[in-house]
């Protein structure tokens, strides 16, 4: 199937990316050998920039799929599509993958139901095969062809987590919120805004992080922070925009949001 035009899932620009461990150096070992490689951290720690950022460095097409509790195999795989001349097989996004030999970023994977999450298996094993029952044809993936999931550890219920028949097919790597060094310079790029400033912000964060499980369920993220500074950056006084970028989407309990509020004042 050359059809499919491959340079469209290239990424062109170098995405912005500060390695915070070793990570860069463990994925690309681990693309080397096509191993499945499962990213596990909080929200807005980085886990889809890095993706972006190895698919760019190694030059592979990436594929990205949000993955929900309503996703069928077939929204994976392909279905038959009915069109003025009958019936038309269209590859899912995992098929086009596997045959152009992209890498597939199936993003919060547990959010998908287990019946949904099996169709991967016989891709993440030796066989690297992907059959489309309905149509009858077995994908041999691409030599290129490797899968990447991230997972959002402490958020699943029992109910929701991965198989260990799943979960035991990745390699994976731990991300976490980075040091306040590396945080700053993230939120100083990312956010337009003056070392000083990404700073407070920072520590404003660690502060909420501090709260994680004492009323709070996540503390503020990376991403919340690079959002206050670009509103800082846009003129919003720092106060306003601390309310807007980091407490408010945090929680709706009054008592909490005083907290924090209390927070951003000692610092802005
Ligand atoms: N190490 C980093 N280098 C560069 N930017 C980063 C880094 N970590 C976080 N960021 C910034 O934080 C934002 C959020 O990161 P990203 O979208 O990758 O989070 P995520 O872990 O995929 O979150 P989610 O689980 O909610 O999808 C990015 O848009 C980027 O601005
Ligand atoms: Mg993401």
């Amino acid at each position: 199937m050359s059809e499919i035009d491959r340079d469209q899932y290239l990424i062109k620009d170098e995405p912005y990316y500060r390695p915070v461990q070793n990570e860069v150096v463990m994925y690309e070992a681990a693309y080397d050998a096509r191993m499945p490689v499962m990213l596990k951290g909080p929200t807005g720690c980085g886990k889809s920039r890095f993706v972006e950022y190895m698919a760019w460095k190694i030059g592979a097409p990436l594929i990205t799929v949000a993955c929900n509790e309503d996703m069928t195999a077939s929204d994976l795989v392909g279905r038959f599509l009915l069109d003025i001349n009958g019936t038309k097989w269209q590859d899912g996004p995992l098929t086009v993958a596997a045959r152009i030999g992209a890498i597939c970023y199936l993003d919060e994977v547990v959010e998908a139901r287990q019946d949904t999450t099996v169709v991967i298996h016989p891709l993440t094993d030796h066989r690297r095969q992907l059959p489309l029952e309905k149509k009858g044809e077995l994908v041999q993936a691409h030599p290129d062809f490797q899968i990447v999931i991230s997972y959002n550890p402490g958020y699943q219920s029992l109910m929701k987590d991965l198989k260990q028949s799943t979960k035991q097919r990745f390699g994976a790597l731990d991300f976490d919120y980075p040091s306040a060094d590396i945080e700053t310079e993230i939120v100083a790029h990312e956010g337009h805004v003056d070392k000083e400033t990404a700073e407070k912000l920072v520590q404003i964060a660690q502060r909420s992080r501090n709260l994680k499980g004492h009323g709070l369920d996540e503390g503020m993220s990376t991403r919340l922070l690079v959002y206050a500074a670009q509103l800082i950056g846009k003129g919003i006084d720092p106060q306003s925009a601390c309310r807007m970028a980091l407490v408010r989407p945090l929680t709706d309990d009054p008592d909490m949001r005083d907290t924090l509020d209390a927070a951003v004042n000692t610092y802005f």
